[in-house]
C-alpha cells in the first residue's frame, strides 16, 4: 500500500525526505503520461472544497488537478453564499462535505483548523492554507519547482524575503526545506522576522541568517523566494503602512543576483516584484504556479488509489 492512501495532508513537518521524493516522482510520472492514461487514475472520484479565505491558485490547481486524473471537483468558494451565513458550524459543514466527495481541501484563517476538519471528516482533508500557520501543498509545489529550475535542492543557498511573520507558505517551505542540506538566508522588516514561537520549532530542522537589507546578500542566492507583505493579517493598518513596500525585486536588483539564480513567489504578486522582471530568465513564479497543478494531481493520486499510480 502506498504512504498517502488515505492519509491527510495537514503538515508538512509530517514529511520526511523520502515521502517527498515519492511526490516529486509521482508528479514527474503525471507530467510524463498521456492525458488518456492520466485520466484514468482519479476517474470517478470527487473533490470537495471549502475556502473560507480567497484563492485563486490553490483552488483552481485543484480543481484542474482534479479533472486532469479523470475526477470531478465541487465545493463552496465563498462562503457568503453557504450556510455558514446562517450559524453552520465548521465542523458540520466539512462533515457533510466528506460524505459528498472522496478528499476536501480546506482553507481557513484560524491555525490548526485542518488538523480539527481531519478529526471530524470521513475522508482525507487536505490543508490548503490554515490561518499564519501553514500551507503544505505550497511547500511541495516550491520543493518541486526547485529540484526541477536548478536540478537539486542540496547544496543550494537559499534567500526568502518579505512578511515572515504571517507568511504561512514560508513556514510550510522551512519545515521542508529542513529534510535537506540548504543554506538559507531569511531577510525582513525588524517587525515582520520568523514569530518567535516558530524558532524553536524551525531550528530543530535547519540553522538560518537573519538580515533586514537585501542588498546584503542578494548576489549569494541560487534561489530567491519573494513574498507578499499579508496586509490582511495585521490587527493595525498603521502597522501595515510602515512596512509596505518594504522590498520591491526590480531589474536594478536581477543585475546582483547570480546569472542562474531563480526568483520564485508563491502568488499573488502586489508590488514587490516589477512586471518588467517577468520577462527575465531568472523569473520563474508562472511555472511555479504551473507545477502546482501536477504537484496537487500527483497527491491527489496518491491519496486516492490503495497501490498509487
Ligand atoms: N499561492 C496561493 O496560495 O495562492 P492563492 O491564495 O491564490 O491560492
Amino acid at each position: 500500500m502506498n504512504q498517502f492512501y488515505q492519509k491527510d495532508i495537514i503538515s508538512i513537518k509530517d514529511f520526511e525526505k523520502n515521502s517527498l521524493e515519492t511526490i516529486f516522482s509521482a508528479t514527474d510520472k503525471i507530467m510524463q503520461l498521456d492525458p488518456s492514461d492520466r485520466r484514468e487514475i482519479c476517474k470517478g472520484k470527487t473533490l470537495g472544497y471549502l475556502f473560507y479565505e480567497p484563492s485563486t491558485r490553490t483552488r483552481l490547481s485543484f480543481d484542474a488537478a482534479m479533472a486532469s486524473v479523470g475526477g470531478n471537483s465541487l465545493g463552496i468558494s465563498n462562503m457568503s453564499s453557504s450556510s455558514t451565513q446562517k450559524g453552520e458550524s465548521l465542523a458540520d459543514t466539512v462533515r457533510v462535505m466528506s460524505i459528498y466527495s472522496d478528499v476536501l481541501v480546506l482553507r481557513h484563517t484560524l491555525d490548526g483548523s485542518s488538523r480539527f476538519a481531519a478529526e471530524v471528516s470521513e475522508k482525507p482533508v487536505i490543508n490548503a492554507g490554515s490561518g499564519t500557520e501553514e500551507h503544505p501543498t505550497q511547500a511541495i509545489q516550491d520543493l518541486f519547482t526547485i529540484k526541477k529550475e536548478k536540478r537539486k535542492i542540496d547544496g543550494l543557498k537559499i534567500g526568502i524575503v518579505g512578511d515572515l511573520k504571517y507568511g504561512r507558505t514560508v513556514y510550510s517551505l522551512l519545515y521542508g526545506l529542513g529534510n535537506y542540506d540548504v543554506d538559507v538566508h531569511l531577510i525582513s522588516p525588524e517587525s515582520l522576522k520568523i514569530r518567535s514561537d516558530s524558532v524553536y520549532e524551525i531550528k530543530k530542522r535547519l540553522d538560518f541568517a537573519e538580515s533586514t537589507d537585501i542588498t546584503e546578500t542578494i548576489d549569494e542566492f541560487d534561489v530567491l523566494y519573494v513574498t507578499r507583505i499579508q496586509k490582511e493579517r495585521f490587527p493595525d493598518e498603521e502597522e501595515y503602512l510602515k512596512v509596505k513596500g518594504s522590498y520591491v525585486v526590480g531589474l536594478d536588483l536581477i543585475k546582483q543576483m547570480k546569472d542562474d539564480a531563480i526568483i520564485l513567489h508563491p502568488l499573488p504578486r502586489i508590488d514587490e516584484i516589477s512586471a518588467d522582471v517577468d520577462k527575465t530568465k531568472n523569473a520563474k513564479y508562472f511555472e511555479q504556479a504551473e507545477y502546482g497543478k501536477y504537484t496537487r494531481a500527483a497527491i491527489l493520486g496518491l491519496i486516492l488509489n490503495e497501490n498509487g499510480f
